[in-house]
């Protein structure tokens, strides 16, 4: 699925004192199996993009398109299968008895047999890792693992684009790698992944284009290499070791990762 926002602008509590341009003529696309990293300083309109995805959040202006098609005349909840949403900070809105009905929840509103309902929990839940919490209580769960549970809920959708809005922020190192793995494995199977990260790090190992969101306007799109080396304050210090290097060293080239990184960096001592 290609998703893609035109000139979208959107203006909370407009007309009142407390009006404020969230977001002004952003344009984007996310193409079907990329992984597309956002990153942007707090309150430069990233959590406000992920909701006009699936139009949680409608434009004040601008269009937001599926597959070319107005996504404002599709059904609401064919989108939101569509485009499954993961907001900032999700375990706070877990609200079932178990950890399994809590995940089942979404299917189930999708009108899906009792079977396939029970298919979908056990793979989400065994994507994020969290198998052995299902007949848990989702309150009494850490933050990490309710946070878990919590993505499984959207992954029970099965949904074609999945925006993830800060996911890995507060979790062990552990659990950040198991769900980069899985942000990975969605890119794999064609799917599409939006990324919104203050982690420049993590954003620069898994994203393949990145976007700069800045007071609500795309500063810059493009791949990481592209983005990163142009707009070094925002860049991961694999990028900003290697460009300072660069002046000595003009062949180093532009890596991002950091394998890629150690390995020019290797190439270099060994030289
Ligand atoms: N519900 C709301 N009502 C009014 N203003 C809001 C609302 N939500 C966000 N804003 C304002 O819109 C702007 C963008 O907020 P947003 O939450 O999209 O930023 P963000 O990039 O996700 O920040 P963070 O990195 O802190 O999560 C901010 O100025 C914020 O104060
Ligand atoms: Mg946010």
């Amino acid at each position: 699925m290609k998703l893609e926002l035109v000139d979208v602008w959107h203006v909370y509590s407009p007309g009142t004192e407390f009006e404020v341009a969230a977001l002004r003529g952003v344009s984007l696309s996310v193409e079907s199996g990329e992984i597309l990293g956002v990153v942007g300083g707090t309150g430069s309109g990233k959590s406000t993009l992920a909701q006009h995805m699936n139009l949680l959040l409608t434009p004040t202006r601008g269009r937001v398109l599926v597959d070319g098609v107005d996504a404002a005349a599709m059904r609401k909840r064919d989108l939101r299968r569509r485009v499954g949403l993961v907001f900032q900070f999700p375990e706070q809105a877990l609200f079932a008895p178990t950890v399994e009905e809590d995940v089942a929840f979404a299917p189930r509103q999708l009108g899906l047999g009792e079977d396939e309902i029970r298919r979908r929990v056990q793979n989400s839940l065994e994507a994020v890792g969290a198998s052995h919490l299902t007949g848990r209580f989702p309150h009494a769960l850490s933050g990490g693992e309710r946070r878990r549970v919590a993505i499984a809920g959207i992954l029970a959708m099965e949904p074609e684009v999945l925006v993830l809005d800060e996911p890995t922020a507060g979790l062990d190192p552990a659990a950040r790698e198991d769900l980069l793995g899985l942000v990975s494995r969605f890119r794999d199977e064609s799917r599409s992944v939006v990324l919104i990260s203050h982690d420049l790090d993590e954003v620069a190992e898994v994203a393949d284009r990145v976007c700069v969101l800045e007071k609500g306007e795309v500063r810059a799109v493009g791949t990481p290499a592209e983005v990163f080396y142009e707009n070094l304050d925002v860049a991961p210090a694999t990028v900003r070791v290697v460009s300072e290097l660069h002046g000595v060293y003009p062949d180093l080239g532009r890596p991002v990762r950091f394998g890629e990184t150690l390995q020019a960096l290797r190439g270099l001592l060994e030289a």
